[in-house]
């Protein structure tokens, strides 16, 4: 299947299973579920998501496991919830203090603070919920919940947060501290995505293994084009207020290498994910584009 179909078809799988896995805005307390349909469905790339879908139909493909095949949506949602939570409370006053999200404006702003940090909360909650649909399966919810549980925690997503914000106007951050960061607080996310469909897939160790290593160099790619885009692009583009890092001083790859050498280092981090890419059995022509347009992308 061309990419572009291909894309469009996970998306809208993704969006019909977020709308099924996520209770009404009316379910009491209604302005808690309002809040977490707000942010969730304002949309966003789905990056995530399309990851956990496209190593699933990788592996289902190959998987010599015996039995019906695990259905990778729920995963899906688990990782898009747990993504969303970490922007809505990425955006708060006492992070990054941000206005505008996907387009519209803040959790916080749209409702008001305690409800963007209640909705964060239950989106968390809620994703590690989610993976108890795998119940029958004790091999597949066990390793999903390790992959997760890692990548969401302490030493991953929210110790990259931490030392993000730690790093802030503070001098002498070397390279190595900033890649550190951008490792733990984005591409651990998206490691996991693509471990957590090859676990869903019944991917063997060696192959979940080197789907973490692709997820880790786009990870570190993406971040690096992240960094880049608040610098380059405009806020309609982005969705997200541009130029913020600058503001708030950020130690971010533009701020360390400037931004052709920033540029270098994301097109490094794409070769070396690419190059993992090609130990991967089955058609990987589908996570070759996509890494391809994650490279380019402008939003
Ligand atoms: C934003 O992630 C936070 C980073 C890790 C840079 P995305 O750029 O994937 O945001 P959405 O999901 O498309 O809104
Ligand atoms: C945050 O990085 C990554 C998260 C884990 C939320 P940024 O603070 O650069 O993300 P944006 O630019 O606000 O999306
Ligand atoms: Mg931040
Ligand atoms: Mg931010
Ligand atoms: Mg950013």
């Amino acid at each position: 299947m061309d990419f572009t179909v291909q894309l469009q078809t996970y998306r809208q799988r993704i969006e019909l299973a977020l709308q099924t896995h996520l209770p009404s805005a009316e379910t009491p307390p209604a302005r808690l579920h309002a809040a977490m349909r707000y942010s969730l469905e304002a949309g966003g790339k789905r990056l995530r998501p399309v990851l956990v879908l496209a190593a699933a139909d990788l592996f289902s493909a190959h998987s010599s496991a015996s039995g019906p095949e695990a259905d990778p949506l729920p995963a899906a949602v688990a990782i898009e919830c747990i993504h969303t939570y970490s922007l809505i409370h990425d955006d708060l006053p006492c992070m990054d203090n941000d206005d505008l999200r996907r387009g519209r404006p803040t959790a916080h702003k749209q409702f008001d603070e305690a409800t963007a940090l209640l909705a964060g909360d239950a989106l968390l909650t809620h994703a590690f919920w989610k993976l108890s649909a795998y119940a029958s399966e004790p091999a597949i919810v066990a390793g999903l919940l390790a992959e997760l549980g890692r990548a969401a925690g302490s030493e991953q997503l929210i110790g990259g947060q931490m030392e993000d914000l730690l790093a802030e106007k503070k001098s002498g951050v070397t390279t190595e501290e900033l890649r550190s960061i951008h490792l733990k607080k984005t591409a651990a996310m998206i490691s996991a995505s693509l471990a957590m469909g090859g676990i869903v897939a019944q991917a063997n160790p060696v192959e979940v293994e080197t789907l973490r290593t692709i997820g880790r160099h786009l990870g570190l790619a993406f971040q690096i084009v992240d960094d880049l885009l608040d610098a380059t692009a405009d806020t309609a583009t982005l969705g997200k207020t541009a130029g913020k890092d600058a503001k708030a001083d950020k130690t971010t790859y533009v701020k360390l290498y400037g931004l052709a050498a920033s540029r270098q280092l994301a097109r490094e981090q794409n070769d070396a994910a690419l190059a993992a890419i090609a130990l991967l059995p089955g058609n990987t022509s589908f996570l070759v584009a996509l890494v391809q347009t994650i490279a380019a992308r402008t939003n």
